[in-house]
């Protein structure tokens, strides 16, 4: 008899390599797998990485020089390493960590379980990365049971890759180019997880918005999927991110505000609000462009909250056109956003500019970061500020982590709450209530569940 064999897994970068990690502990549970939280017990270790941003790569890489160690007291240990620094960096990661067994990139992910078999069969140094399929990697795994982390809320992969190449991005060069999944197998996963009792989807894609634009053999995209997905009892919120603003079209905007289910959150990154620093990132906008695409979103969607990014000290940035960034998150009246000081990515143009002396030093780097997080925090406030007395919907997640008498969930527009219910844990989780909100805070907000009048007891 053999005794099943343990799998730990630490995953880096966006919610795409979150997904891509549960379909690869998927994976492997049908070859016998099992997913472990103690990276002790495990005899197979693997680091999903992420590119994005130096730190992030040096973390990855930090992990595998924890888990060499760990190998030389026990030698029977694979240790793989997936996801984007993998694709980019090929056999020089066995180069730089030779005790690493397994190399595969975001394109392979189909193949982990013969990876797996030929490490464990004492092939040294297994390498698969090759470049891009003629079909969505999802196409060929819509069979998998992932295994997520959530049982209500699900990450669904609809699109991969990206085509835009901005100057400063690594992501073409590490996912590939735009390719979109067969709405018929996402259609058959929602199916199953709608079966599963999962209330709510989040399909994925770096230009979610982008969605089909590549078929060649029908006219379909983000807008008819969103239609379909509606259909399907028992999943009652569908969200999608990350959408690019040239591709938010009117037609997803209208879907957004006549689908009850389709949640009233849009996630746009802006990147920068200075033109010329638009026009060298090539993203193919200028503020006022964005500002408009914004103002339109609120007019036809009542109570929709948007969202962005911002990159401060790209190559050549002046004080004048950093303002601009600080500027526009009062200007485009966003919710939140999420800041990143500008990392030379290797391949990409703006990495160029940099060493011809473009570039900005990491002091000022970081002074930026922090004007620009207090500017978004004193906006996030002012538009939480706007649900005081206000009563949402609320799907319950569970307890909130910072006060185990509160239950927690999210609001339509993807905000976290923290309320008090006169009800256990295990009676709200994955339901939908309202909340009424007392106190907000820049981000989250706290309430009291409103308890419906047929729940309350009869007082004689
Ligand atoms: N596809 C999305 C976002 C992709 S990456 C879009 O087009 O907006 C997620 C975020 O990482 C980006 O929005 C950007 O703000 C940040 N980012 C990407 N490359 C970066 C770099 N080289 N340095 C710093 N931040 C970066
Ligand atoms: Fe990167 Fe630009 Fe593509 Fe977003 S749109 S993933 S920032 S290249
Ligand atoms: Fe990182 Fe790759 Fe996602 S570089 S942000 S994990 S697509």
């Amino acid at each position: 008899m053999t005794t099943s064999r343990k799998v730990y897994m630490e995953t880096l970068g966006c919610q795409m390599n979150f997904n891509d990690s549960e379909v690869m502990l998927g994976l492997l549970k049908k070859e016998g797998f099992e997913p472990v939280d103690n990276k002790h017990e495990a005899d197979l270790l693997i680091v999903n990485t992420c590119q994005i941003r130096g730190s992030a790569e040096d973390k990855a890489f930090s992990y595998l020089g924890t888990w060499g160690k760990l190998k030389a007291k026990k030698p029977h240990v694979k240790i793989a390493m997936a996801g984007c620094v993998s694709q980019q960096n090929k056999d020089a990661i066995f180069k730089r960590a030779p005790y690493v067994d397994i190399v595969f990139g975001t394109q392979n992910i189909h193949e982990l379980p013969e990876l797996v078999r030929k490490a464990f069969d004492g092939e040294r140094q297994v390498l698969a990365v090759d470049r891009q399929k003629p079909r969505s990697t999802y196409d060929y795994l819509s069979d998998i049971a992932p295994v997520r982390e959530s049982d209500i809320s699900a990450w669904v992969t609809i699109i991969e890759g990206c085509d835009y190449f901005c100057t400063y991005c690594v992501v073409p060069y590490t996912r590939g180019r735009q390719i979109s999944r067969a709405p018929e197998s996402i259609i058959r996963e929602v199916l199953q997880l709608a079966a599963n009792g999962f209330k709510e989807i989040t399909l994925l894609g770096q230009t979610v918005d982008s969605y089909g634009k590549d078929f060649e053999d029908r006219q379909y995209g983000l807008a008819e999927l969103l239609y379909e997905l509606s259909e399907i009892s028992g999943i009652e919120r569908i969200r999608f991110m990350t959408s690019h603003p040239l591709d938010l079209t009117d037609r997803i905007i209208d879907a957004v505000a006549e689908l009850p289910k389709v949640m009233e959150y849009i996630h746009i990154p802006m990147q920068a609000g200075d033109d010329e620093i638009l026009e060298r990132m090539k993203r193919g906008y200028t503020s006022q462009q964005y500002y408009d695409l914004v103002r339109k979103i609120y007019d036809k969607v009542p109570n929709a909250a948007v969202t962005g990014d911002f990159i401060v000290g790209f190559p050549g940035e002046t004080d004048e056109q950093f303002r601009r960034s600080v500027e526009s998150v009062a200007i485009a009246d966003i919710h939140a956003a999420n800041t990143a000081a500008y990392s030379p990515r290797k391949q990409t143009p703006a990495a160029i500019w940099e060493e011809r002396g473009q570039e900005i030093s990491d002091e000022v780097k970081q002074e930026r970061l922090q004007i620009l997080n207090e500017a978004i925090h004193r906006q996030s406030l002012r538009k939480n500020l706007e649900y005081a007395g206000k009563t949402v919907e609320v799907l319950v997640e569970g307890k909130s982590k910072r006060n185990p008498e509160r239950l927690t969930g999210r609001t339509r527009t993807n905000k976290v709450v923290n309320f008090n219910a006169p009800y256990s844990e295990d009676e709200l989780v994955g339901k939908l209530i309202q909340v009424e909100i007392t106190e907000p805070l820049p981000f989250s907000l706290i309430g009291n569940m409103v308890v419906p009048a047929e729940a309350m007891p009869v007082l004689q």
